[in-house]
């Protein structure tokens, strides 16, 4: 599984976020490899109704309906029939109580992404946490081009897939290999979250499909 973090990078303003959506869609097709955009609340709805694919957001609030003003409902979100959301990026924090309070109430089916930073984060409050996916990014490797979570901390990967033996760990943070990727499977990971290397690449589809070959 790839999960393609579109940030708020310039390249996905306005029909960039379809085009490279519409990459993930073909290199996933050509490749057999489960591709998902992780995509801006306000692009979301656009891409799935063209593209009738998986999309996930960036990131939800705490909020379910009401009088409410300015925030992403995780409940208004799955019901647009977007998939998931990833929760607690290193770029978007979210207090650990509120995770918790905030995945007690949650839409059924609507897929929760958990990112942790750190081992500790692992062995402290993101054990009582139920998320179906766990997705573990060292924050300071994140946007490099030379190291990556795979050359940096593969021991930490291989250390976070033992602690949770249910749950599907992806790893990101610099990852801009073929390698990287054959590593972090190596190591137990079921799949990767890429940004940088993809969304700012001269051509993404050819670097995604690279990637992509690493399953
Ligand atoms: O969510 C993925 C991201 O934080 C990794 O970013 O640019 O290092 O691939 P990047």
């Amino acid at each position: 599984m790839i999960l393609v973090n579109f940030k708020l990078y310039k390249e996905t303003f306005s029909d960039g976020a379809l085009k490279l959506a519409e990459i993930c869609q073909k290199v996933s097709k050509k490749s057999g490899v489960e591709i998902i955009p992780v995509v801006s609340a306000l692009d979301a709805v656009r891409i799935k109704e063209k593209l009738k694919m998986k999309v996930y957001v960036q990131a939800v609030d705490e909020v379910d309906e009401g009088a409410k003003t300015g925030f992403i409902s995780p409940f208004q979100t799955s019901e647009l029939k977007i998939d998931g959301t990833l929760i607690n990026h290193s770029e978007h924090r979210i207090k650990a109580g509120t995770i918790k309070k905030m995945l007690k109430n949650w839409p059924k089916g609507f897929k929760s992404v958990l990112c942790i930073s750190s081992f500790g984060q692992a062995e402290g409050w993101a054990k009582n946490i139920k998320a179906d996916i766990i997705a573990y990014e060292p924050k300071e490797l994140i946007g490099s081009k030379d190291k990556s979570v795979a050359t940096e901390k593969p021991e930490i990967i291989k250390k976070i897939v033992e602690k949770y033996p249910k749950i599907p760990i992806l790893v990101g943070a610099g990852i801009h290999s073929k390698e990287d990727v054959v590593v972090s499977l190596k190591l137990g990971a079921k799949g990767i979250l890429i940004s940088s290397f993809i969304v700012k690449a001269k051509n993404p589809e050819k670097e995604l499909l690279e990637i992509a070959s690493a399953f």
